[in-house]
C-alpha cells in the first residue's frame, strides 16, 4: 500500500488543491489530506469545517480521505504510514518555503520524503489567501473553489455580516 500525506491549511480548499488531489489519487493507493495548523495564519474556517469541506469535495475519489492533524507533521506521516509528503508547487516563488519545510521534515525524520506536483496552469495563481481576500471584498470567487466550498464561504460571509 502506497499512502501519500497531502498536508496544508486548506483554508479553504481551492480548485488548485483539488486538481492535485485528483492527480495524486491516480498515483497512490491512498491520499490522506491532512488539515494541519499553520501557526502563522489566522483561519476563516475551523479545522473540523475544513475537513468536512474536503470530504464533501472528494466523494468521487474512492481512495481519498481528510483528517485533522495536530502537532508535528512527521508524526502524522508515521501514524498514517505514508510513503511521502505531497506538496504543490505553483510558481518559483513557492520553492524556497517548500524546500525549507521539506528539509526540516527530513531532518526531524530521516525517512520522511517530500514530493512536489504542479497543479494545472489554469489554477497556478489561485491560493486560499487570495480567494478569501476577493470574497471578503465582494468579488465572484466561485470559479476558484469547488461548489461545496463556495457554498460554505457564502454562509461564512453571511454569518460575519450579522
Ligand atoms: O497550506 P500551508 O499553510 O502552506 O501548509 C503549511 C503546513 C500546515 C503544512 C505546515 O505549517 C506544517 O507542516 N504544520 C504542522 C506543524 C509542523 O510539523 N511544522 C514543521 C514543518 S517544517
Amino acid at each position: 500500500m502506497r499512502n501519500v500525506l497531502y498536508p496544508g491549511s486548506f483554508d479553504p480548499l481551492t480548485n488548485g488543491h483539488l486538481d492535485l488531489i485528483a492527480r495524486a489519487s491516480k498515483l497512490f493507493d491512498r491520499v490522506i489530506v491532512a488539515v494541519a495548523i499553520n501557526s502563522e495564519k489566522h483561519p476563516m474556517f475551523t479545522i473540523e469545517e475544513r475537513v468536512e469541506m474536503i470530504e464533501a469535495c472528494c466523494t468521487s475519489y474512492g481512495n481519498v480521505r481528510a483528517v485533522p492533524v495536530c502537532g508535528l507533521l512527521v508524526n502524522a506521516v508515521k501514524k498514517y504510514q505514508a510513503t511521502a509528503i505531497l506538496r504543490g508547487l505553483r510558481a518559483f516563488s513557492d520553492f524556497e518555503y517548500e524546500l525549507q519545510m521539506a528539509l526540516m521534515n527530513r531532518s526531524l525524520r530521516d525517512d520522511c520524503e517530500t514530493i512536489f506536483m504542479m497543479p494545472t496552469t489554469n489554477n497556478s495563481f489561485v491560493s486560499s489567501r487570495l480567494v478569501k481576500e476577493v470574497a471578503n471584498l465582494g468579488a465572484d470567487y466561485s470559479k476558484y473553489v469547488p461548489p461545496p466550498v463556495a457554498a460554505r464561504i457564502a454562509a461564512k460571509l453571511k454569518e460575519q455580516q450579522k
